[in-house]
């Protein structure tokens, strides 16, 4: 291999025929004298447009039969075929090693007369970057065939986002992470929109997985309900405001309600109904009380308990070596799941600010679904400073918005053909745009590109692992899980 050419942070590299370096593989360039290396990363292959070449492919093909008749002694047949076949490898400038110490600030130029350029391997890589003791998740393997993994160190106080399109494997990785996360004693969080994420606590073969002693599912309908003395004051006007839209002079209504019955020692939903409805206040301000009044009830979140189904300060000293909490929002409306979400953040940092729980990693699925876009950034900047960090994980790059991009430390990339798509997640920080386009566009399924602080800010190209837990989705569930019903007894046989 050869330098060609430097452009910027660019470099082209001359491949002959049978120098093959696939997308996203490293090479480094060590000069003669020096012990200085640089690293860049193949990102697009083309052809050498020698000049000529045009001219001899058109000559090969007119003359075709005849050419393979000469006796080519010299081997200049072969030659000529390997200026044809040269390639091109467009490669991204990502550091320099000097001794023992990479630096992502490259400020020299190897020579291009006397150096060498090889391949360089992940695992050589990871040498210089890895941190002892690190707390692994084992991912995968890189397209060059090294084991891959990250560290949840790399994961903490951090934004993630994992996107591609559908069916690419991003939950697949999400549920990988998350085990990987609980399995080091972490507290995790699930907004499980597609009911999937329960798998982890089988096996493929029906058995129960080593995780089943820390996954925690919630569920609408039988442990999932909030009392309203659980949930205090702040985080119930919250819901009012946020998630049903109340006019603040309801919501002042509600305040003093509210009080009312604390006085009362009611505070319970039949004591909120009957205060409503004996409420001395005109018949507007009433309706509005009585219709977000039903509105909560109809999502069957709050109990009329004074203990709750859900308290995450006692679910986190049942689970002292670490739990992942899931909250499945399949089967609920989207006024439930709404309100659920709300209440789980609200409380969650409620219970942060206190510092009555440890720190929480999020993992919510097409957020966009549930959560509004003046969420994003507060899930992001404010939540993630008392403790709450965030995994997106989305289809759509473009509900999530420019600015949730340009935060991101981490993006795990599947898959992306369409222009549009791409255009929304070259604008992340951490990454350019012909990277992007170059590998992302091509990438088989369950292959993803790992960009940001769990690679150490070198991109590295990924094949997810398979897990020994069940990960399907609720559709492919309905069909291989167990039969819900007994099968007909077919009495033709008898
Ligand atoms: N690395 C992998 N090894 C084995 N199976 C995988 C891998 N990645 C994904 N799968 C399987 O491929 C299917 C699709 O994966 P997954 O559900 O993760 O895709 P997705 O990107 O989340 O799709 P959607 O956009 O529909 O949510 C699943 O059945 C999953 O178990
Ligand atoms: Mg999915």
């Amino acid at each position: 291999m050869r330098i060609l050419a430097k452009h910027g942070d660019e470099m082209d590299i001359l491949a002959l025929p049978h120098e093959t370096v696939k997308k996203g593989e490293y090479l480094s360039i060590e000069e003669g004298s020096d012990l200085r290396t640089l690293l860049i990363q193949a990102y697009e292959e083309t052809y050498m447009d020698a000049p000529g070449v045009d001219e001899e492919i058109l000559r090969d093909e007119l003359f075709h039969p005849e050419v393979s008749k000469i006796d080519d002694p010299n081997e200049l047949q072969s030659v000529s075929y390997m200026i044809k076949d040269a390639r091109v490898l467009r490669c991204k400038i990502r550091a320099s090693i000097d001794g023992q110490t990479l630096s992502h600030d490259v400020n020299w130029l190897p020579s291009r007369a006397q150096n060498r350029i090889q391949r360089f391997p992940y695992d050589k890589m990871i040498r210089y970057v890895s941190r002892p003791e690190a707390h692994r998740i084992e991912l995968g393997n890189t397209i060059g065939g090294e084991g891959f993994g990250i560290d949840c160190e790399d994961l903490d106080g951090r934004l993630t986002i994992i996107t591609g399109k559908k069916e690419s494997g991003k939950s697949h990785l999400s549920k990988l992470l998350i085990s990987g996360l609980i399995a080091h004693g972490a507290y995790v969080v699930v907004f499980d929109i597609n009911g999937e994420y329960g798998g982890i606590s089988f096996n493929k073969d029906g058995g129960p997985s080593p995780f089943i002693d820390r996954v925690k599912n919630f569920q609408v309908g039988s442990n999932l309900g909030f009392s309203l003395k659980y949930l205090g004051k702040r985080v119930f006007i919250d819901i009012l405001s946020h998630a049903l839209d109340t006019p603040s002079i309801t919501v002042r209504e509600f305040m003093k309600i509210w009080d009312h019955l604390v006085a009362n020692g009611r505070l319970n939903m039949r004591g909120l109904y009957e205060a409503i409805l004996n409420w001395q206040s005109n018949e507007m301000v009433k309706n509005a009380l009585l219709s977000r009044y039903y509105s909560l009830m109809s999502t069957r979140l709050f109990i009329d308990s004074e203990i709750s189904a859900v308290d995450f300060k006692d679910t986190i000293s049942q689970f002292p070596s670490g739990v992942a909490m899931i909250f499945s929002l399949p089967t609920i409306s989207s006024l439930s799941r709404r309100i659920l979400v709300q209440i789980v953040l609200t409380k969650l940092l409620d219970l942060l600010e206190g510092k009555e729980i440890p720190p929480i990693f999020l993992f919510a699925e097409e957020a966009h679904l549930y959560l509004r876009d003046t969420y994003w950034e507060d899930l992001i900047t404010r939540m993630r400073h008392y403790g709450i960090f965030t995994t997106f994980i989305t289809n759509q790059p473009d509900a999530l918005g420019p600015s949730v991009y340009r935060q991101a430390d981490n993006i795990f990339l599947f898959n992306f053909t369409n222009e549009r798509d791409l255009e929304m997640i070259a604008q992340a920080a951490i990454v350019d745009a012909d990277t992007v386009k170059g590998i992302v566009r091509t990438l088989p399924r369950r292959h993803c590109l790992a960009l940001g602080k769990v690679v150490a800010e070198l991109p590295v190209t990924v094949s997810v692992r398979d897990t020994q837990f069940v990960t399907l989705g609720s559709t492919r569930l309905f069909f291989n899980g167990p039969t819900p019903i007994e099968p007909p007894i077919n009495h033709s046989k008898t």
